[in-house]
């Protein structure tokens, strides 16, 4: 949710930042804006709509720097205007602020900053923030600039309720940018005679592959030299640097028109790094080292309860499924956002396990941190190795899909019920599975890859229904036992690139009131592959066609017969039932991606969306 990307060096600022915006517009995309300082004052640029607004704005103004800074918006206070863009000023005009977060108390900051004679032109809690650290900055003395402006964020910083990342520049102090987070990401890029700060390492990956994650509290000082980080109360704070593991080419579309549909035919690849290194053929199980728990801890575990929010859900519903039926372990998924405020009866051994291919959303972070709380066995699957998350958790399993930038997530999915399969296989063999049932599952999972390839192929097929039903207003998914999560994820990525509303059930729920929307312009898309209710998937397929409702099925080859009730079939390869979710998902993601192709839509960047959540 908002994009950051600040840079101090020797070069002119405003192309690496746009660059560095480019990136970052998955993270959100309403308006933009950049900051910049040449030692004669500073020169704010905002536009709203996309960041292909800004560049124009950009090209025509020539703006000169080297040391700027720069956000790309998810609106939360204020409607996407030039006013509301991001930097904003401080009374003075000298002090300019991009943030990503929310500030809960901005509206009592901002009565008390009128008080003292402050104006403002936006409706942004930002505003208020850069107020009030232009407040707390003290341009009345001759002592060191640099310190007064760190000063003032340390100062104002603890008086603010909420989340933040910020990047802060001021006129008196042209030789510094000034950063802080609490909840919302930061990272320092480390460069030779130049630096960089942005919430997300895709935005300077290109640059360099040097960074430093910040942590909560910390307020980093980057120069062209170098880069101090502190606490925000003050005094040196603990620094790591580390290495990115990924190549720019990663963060990039190559040759396919979208994110999205590059991610989509990923999976055979991203599937292949979940599962590698990790199956013991001998023993017929998994070998999970990053859960950094005993086998006794292992065998202890009573209870496992899955957080999450949007399709890692969904994944975490798949891995319910799985969890329980090869380890016959209690499993129950709570959504992130409801857990972190409801009491949910844990016992000394629940293990608690949060799924997040961002790491960094704030329902999730927050379930994680009130599990903690109650003293519960923390465990991560997360795909960005570097997130609060991934180092909040006492361990987990990295998923290793790669830089998933579609907003719709994809291949994050599939990961995610892989290594849940994984840790499914690893409890199963503790308890009750046998090494023959284990093995079997592992020979099974390793022909996933190829199977997906095998679907991706019938791309053009399902391109055509797609095209046949782009004009739909709406789509039922329908699904039963481990596919019924499947029903709601093809809903969900139906919704949100194409603008269809969608919603997915148990097939059997249907006639509890769900038929009552059936009729010939209401498609209805069935997951119907050949398990223990195909056929009574194939009477609910019955009752939709009997009140004229068209039917598009998922189904197994070599169950030709579906085609005689069904209006249009796509057809999976042969799997066992307990892994089939990582077969029917990949037709429903092509066709929520040609049908959102044929209705015009942004299919990367869908209106109101960001690709990772930091705002509750
Ligand atoms: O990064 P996370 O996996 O924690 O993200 C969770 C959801 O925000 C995310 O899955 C969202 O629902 C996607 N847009 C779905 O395509």
């Amino acid at each position: 949710m908002c994009g950051i990307i600040g840079y101090i060096g020797k070069r002119q600022a405003s192309p690496i930042l746009l660059d560095g915006l480019r990136r970052l517009e998955y993270r959100g995309y309403d308006s933009a804006g950049m900051a910049l300082s040449n030692g004669h004052g500073l020169e704010v640029i905002r536009r709203a709509g996309r960041i292909e607004n800004l560049r124009k704005a950009v090209a025509e103004i020539n703006p000169r720097g080297e040391v700027g800074i720069s956000h790309t918006r998810w609106a939360t206070h204020g409607a996407p205007t030039d006013a509301n863009a991001h930097p904003h000023k401080d009374e003075s005009g000298k002090l300019a602020v991009v943030h990503n977060g929310v500030i809960e108390n901005y509206q009592q900051l901002r009565d008390w900053l009128k008080g003292e004679g402050h104006t403002f032109s936006s409706e942004t809690d930002t505003e208020v923030l850069a107020h009030l650290i232009g407040f707390e900055y003290d341009g009345s003395t001759e002592t060191d600039p640099i310190q007064r402006l760190v000063g003032a964020v340390q100062t104002a910083l603890p008086r603010v309720k909420g989340t933040y990342g910020i990047a802060v520049i001021h006129e008196d102090a042209p030789s510094v940018i000034v950063g802080a987070r609490l909840g919302s990401p930061l990272v320092v890029g480390l460069g030779e005679g130049e630096h960089y700060l942005a919430s997300d390492v895709s935005a300077i990956v290109t640059h360099t592959k040097d960074v430093v994650y910040l942590n909560d509290y910390d307020v980093v000082t980057i120069s062209r030299t170098g880069y101090d980080v502190q606490h925000v109360e003050g005094g040196a704070a603990r620094v790591t640097v580390s290495r990115v593991d990924f190549t720019e080419d990663e963060a990039e579309k190559g040759d396919f028109p979208h994110f999205m549909l590059k991610e989509i035919y990923e999976q055979p690849n991203s599937i292949r790094n979940a599962i590698r290194g990790r199956l013991s053929k001998d023993e017929g199980t998994a070998i999970l080292g990053g859960l950094q728990m005993t086998q006794q801890e292992l065998r202890q575990v009573d209870r496992i309860i899955l957080s999450a929010c949007g399709t890692a859900c969904h994944a975490g519903m798949v891995g319910e499924y799985l969890i329980e039926s090869l380890a016959r372990i209690p499993t129950e998924v709570e959504i992130a956002s409801e857990f972190r405020y409801r009491n949910v009866p844990t016992t000394k051994d629940t293990l608690q396990i949060v799924i997040s291919q961002s790491g960094e959303t704030i329902d999730t972070l927050a379930a994680l941190r009130e599990a903690k709380r109650k003293g519960l066995k923390c465990l991560g699957i997360v795909n960005n190795v570097a997130s609060t998350i991934a180092r909040e958790t006492d361990g987990g399993i990295y998923i290793h899909a790669g830089p998933e930038i579609g907003v719709a997530a994809t291949k994050s999915f599939t990961s995610q019920v892989a290594v849940m399969t994984l840790l499914g296989l690893l409890f199963g063999r503790i308890h009750h599975l046998s090494s023959t049932d284990g093995l079997e599952l592992i020979d099974e999972l390793e022909a996933i890859p190829d199977k997906i390839s095998q679907i991706l192929a019938q791309a053009d097929h399902i391109k055509q229904i797609a095209e046949k039903y782009a004009h739909v207003e709406g789509m039922l998914f329908m699904g039963r036992l481990n596919n019924y999560p499947v029903a709601l994820e093809g809903a969900l990525k139906m919704k949100e690139i194409s603008y269809i509303y969608a919603s997915g059930h148990p097939s059997a729920e249907l006639k509890h009131g769900v038929i009552a929307l059936v009729k010939p312009e209401l498609p209805s898309v069935f997951i119907a592959p050949h398990d223990a209710v195909f056929e009574k998937n194939i009477s609910n397929i019955e009752e939709v066609k009997a009140r004229k409702g068209p039917v598009i099925a998922v189904a197994t080859e070599g169950h030709p017969n579906i085609e005689k009730v069904a209006d249009d079939v796509i057809y999976i390869p042969r799997c066992p039932s307990s892994l089939s979710p990582l077969l029917t998902v990949i037709p429903l993601q092509l066709l929520s991606y040609y049908v959102a192709v044929a209705r015009g839509c942004d299919v990367d960047k869908p209106r109101n969306l960001a690709k990772s959540v930091t705002v509750e």
